[in-house]
């Protein structure tokens, strides 16, 4: 009877744990460097790469595989079938047009839109409990667009944004004031393009607030001028990364690798991702990256950061261009 069937040590069969899975789309430069910064941390137990092209992806995922008994036990699969994407956890898309020298990252909007019209309905079909994270250009316009199109909750679906440029931000903060990068607390909000701006307010390095930080050595504190010149060098640094090797890769790999990990591991990560925003400082209806609390359920809250009244005028405006954008385009 059902009592002894409970007792019945035999019949007990070891729990299946739960395996994350990560689906990038596209092995491109960023797709596969992503793939690769993934496995390196251990982020997830299986990759799978989806792509048009078979025998690139074929190959990316051969050199991948090769590589797993240097890194946490994995396995690397990848296929220009959607199928691949099969009950993935998290999902990201990195697929998409290419920045040629010159072009700012709003141009690539015709053609990456497309691209997501066409193929993310299947991917959705396949992996409706993922959560998606848009990486291609203009990626707040494009993050908008996957929301309408693919009919995602917006908790579900969103963007990298300016986790990259953020890093950027403290990397020259941190070369400045020769401090640890870790050490460096400080957001770039808006568009992930050229209408960002540093939120330097909030900012802090340890816990001195930067605007009152005095300096130390030769490096003394962060003018205005100091500071303009770093929030150009970030908008500034992507042209100058595709002008000498053509595409960006390693950093944004990174930061994509650090919003997978949030997500896969619920690490309530505060993150400058783009997301739908509602009523944020009286912005709505636009994606935009700001500070915010990212774990499994994708993104939660928004932070009330404090802003000067600069920095708020800065992110509407930049609210304004994503959104003239994305009207363009129907949306
Ligand atoms: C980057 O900022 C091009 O959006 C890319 O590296």
């Amino acid at each position: 009877d059902a009592i002894d069937d409970e007792l019945d040590l035999g019949s007990v069969v070891p729990p299946q744990r739960r395996t994350s899975k990560l689906g990038i789309v596209g092995a491109g430069a960023v797709g596969s460097t992503m793939a690769y910064a993934a496995l390196m941390r251990g982020a997830a137990r299986t990759v799978a790469l989806l792509d048009v092209n078979k025998q690139k992806v074929e190959a990316e995922v051969l050199d991948l595989s090769h590589g797993i008994q240097f890194m946490s036990m994995a396995e690397v699969v990848g296929s220009d079938d959607v199928s691949v994407l099969a009950d993935c956890d998290i999902v990201v898309f990195t697929a998409g047009a290419k920045q040629r020298p010159g072009q700012s990252r709003l141009d690539l909007a015709e053609a990456t839109i497309s691209l997501v019209r066409n193929v993310l309905p299947g991917i959705v079909e396949v992996a409706p409990n993922a959560t998606y994270v848009m990486v291609t250009n203009p990626v707040d316009v494009v993050t908008y667009a996957a929301l309408q199109i693919s009919g995602l909750p917006p908790q579900q679906l969103f963007g990298s944004g300016t986790v990259l440029d953020s890093s950027r931000l403290r990397y020259l903060i941190a070369r400045h004031t020769g401090v640890a990068v870790q050490n460096v607390h400080a957001y770039v909000a808006g568009e992930h393009g050229d209408s960002e701006l540093p939120l330097w307010s909030s900012a802090s390095i340890g816990s001195v607030p930067l605007l009152e930080w005095d300096g130390i050595g030769e490096n003394g504190p962060l003018t205005r001028e100091v500071r303009d010149a770093m929030a150009r060098e970030v908008v500034e640094s992507a042209y100058r990364i595709i002008e000498g090797k053509g595409a960006t890769n390693y950093a944004i790999a990174l930061a994509g690798s650090r919003i997978i990990e949030a997500v896969l591991k619920d690490e309530k990560r505060i993150l400058p991702v783009s997301s739908l925003l509602t009523d944020y400082l009286g912005i709505s209806d636009v994606c935009l990256s700001v500070p915010t609390i990212v774990g499994s359920r994708g993104v939660a809250e928004r932070l009330a950061v404090p802003m000067s009244s600069d920095e708020l005028t800065g992110l509407r405006r930049s609210a304004e261009a994503v959104r003239s954008v994305a009207r363009r385009f129907g949306f």
